[in-house]
């Protein structure tokens, strides 16, 4: 059994990652988040609770799991306190979590930023989740970025945070925003870099270690491979790499370690925030599939657009993120639609592509061509088994795997824990 396992969103986020990540977290020893950051919104269900976790990693409700922030992410501290705080507050207070010293801070002005800069960019804003993810991840790609473990070092992260002032402020002014005194923020970020203290060491080091010593390791991905920076629907994607080859990178262990990729993949497909989304629908099939699967921001609370499963999508995570198998979620949400559509290539401008062409411009033009498969009406949400579902639940999966050239480990028929059904072990 390969002890590295990747979890990826294959479309643009909220597969049900977190769901996974708990259910396999059950045989992990660790879970490490490798990106992103308080953009995230994980649901887990388990014992009639319900946790959705931002910048935590998925398996904090487990005692004897290492929990890791890796450098690859960029980390709140003043909303990772809340958020543990809450979890305590529920009865989650026997812990393990290891935050990277190398992760970059996400500061107050970093939100400040994001909001301005959607609204300087009006009806062509890419819809943040205004956590200021973009700006934290492009001071540190510009070296004025904070680290997690500069918190600690109180004459370093002064002039750390004194040079930052300078560059921010300016930005600040330039919005028509107030700028910030040193004084209080220094004292406050001093004093969260205390609270977490006991947490922060070098991750890579201990990573390391711990895959030395053969323990399971999950690697929890944010977003999804189509909000990638560089291999997403550019601009309209989030600000770090989601996909499995972005781990070795964000968390300090050689490629070599990674030997085994999950993809996340809806039964449909949806999105928050702007950019194209080409099997999107609308009027009366979308509002029962968004009611029916609540899809609603788990972080911003807003509407998710929703489409027909794109397999173009999927295959383009699978060239890029090497998924070996995937994971179908929100399957039951399918039940009672007559005719369900997948999208198995695009036209563009007359020729048949099954690729996401990089140009947006492009991708905008691109019309679906789909394959019409029968629906079911059976309820599936009990279903322990492949062999239980209805007919065409069963040649859905197979249609799939013949689309894409995948093959599917995993499929969910309700956000709790217990209604997920293997058809391979691979973890
Ligand atoms: P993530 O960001 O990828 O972890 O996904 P989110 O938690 O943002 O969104 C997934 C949503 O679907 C959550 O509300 C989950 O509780 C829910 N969910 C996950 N799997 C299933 C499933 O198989 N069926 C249904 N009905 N809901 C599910
Ligand atoms: P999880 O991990 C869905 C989207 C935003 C926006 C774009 C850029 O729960 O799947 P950002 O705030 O990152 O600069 O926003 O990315 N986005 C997500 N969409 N799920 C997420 O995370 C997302 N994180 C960011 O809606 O379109
Ligand atoms: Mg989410």
């Amino acid at each position: 059994m390969k002890n590295n396992l990747v979890i990826v969103g294959t479309q643009w986020g909220d597969e049900g990652k977190g769901k996974i990540t708990d259910f396999l977290a059950q045989r992990a020893d660790v879970v490490v988040r490798y990106q992103g950051g308080n953009n995230a919104g994980h649901t887990i269900n388990f014992d009639g609770k319900k946790f959705a976790l931002q910048s935590i990693p998925s398996g904090i409700f487990t005692p004897h799991i290492v929990n890791v922030i890796a450098n690859g992410v960029v980390f709140n501290p003043k909303a990772a306190l809340a958020e543990l705080e809450g979890l305590e507050e529920r009865g989650v207070k026997d812990y393990q979590l290891y935050i990277s010293n190398r992760a970059q801070v996400i500061m107050p002005y970093h939100m400040d930023l994001d909001g301005a800069s959607e609204s300087l960019k009006g009806d062509k804003k890419i819809g943040t989740t205004k956590k200021g993810i973009g700006p934290c991840y492009a001071d540190k790609a510009n070296r004025i970025g904070i680290r997690v473990g500069d918190l600690l070092d109180k004459e370093y992260f002064k002039e750390r945070l004194q040079d930052a002032l300078v560059v921010k402020n300016m930005e600040l002014k330039m919005y028509g925003l107030p700028t910030y005194e040193f004084e209080p923020l220094y004292e406050e970020y001093l004093a969260l870099g205390e609270r977490f203290k006991k947490h922060i060491c070098d991750t890579s080091v201990l990573l390391n270690k711990l895959i030395q010593e053969g323990k399971k390791v999950l690697y929890e991905g944010a977003q999804g491979v189509m909000l990638c920076l560089d291999h997403g629907t550019y601009p309209f994607v989030t600000s770090s790499s989601p996909t499995a080859a972005s781990v070795p990178l964000n968390t300090g262990i050689a490629p070599k370690y990674i030997d085994n990729v999950l993809g996340i993949a809806k039964a449909y497909t949806t999105r928050v925030g702007e950019g194209p989304f080409p099997t999107e629908l609308d009027g009366e099939l979308a509002n029962t599939i968004r009611e029916r699967g609540h899809e609603y921001g788990t972080v911003t609370h807003r509407p998710r657009r929703v489409g027909w499963l794109d397999a173009v999508v999927l295959k383009n995570a699978v060239r890029v993120s090497g998924v070996d198998n995937f994971s179908l979620m929100l399957f039951d949400v399918l039940t009672g639609i007559k005719e369900i559509k997948i999208c198995k290539a695009y036209e563009l401008n007359g020729e048949i592509i099954d690729y996401i062409p990089a140009q947006l411009s492009d991708f905008k033009k691109c019309k679906p061509v789909y394959e019409t498969v029968p629906g079911w009406d059976e309820d599936i949400t009990n279903v322990k088994s492949f062999d239980e579902l209805p007919e065409n639940a069963k040649n859905y999966i197979r249609k799939i795997e013949e689309i894409t050239g995948g093959q599917i480990a995993i499929f969910s028929v309700g956000p709790d824990r217990t209604q997920t059904i293997e058809l391979k072990k691979i973890f």
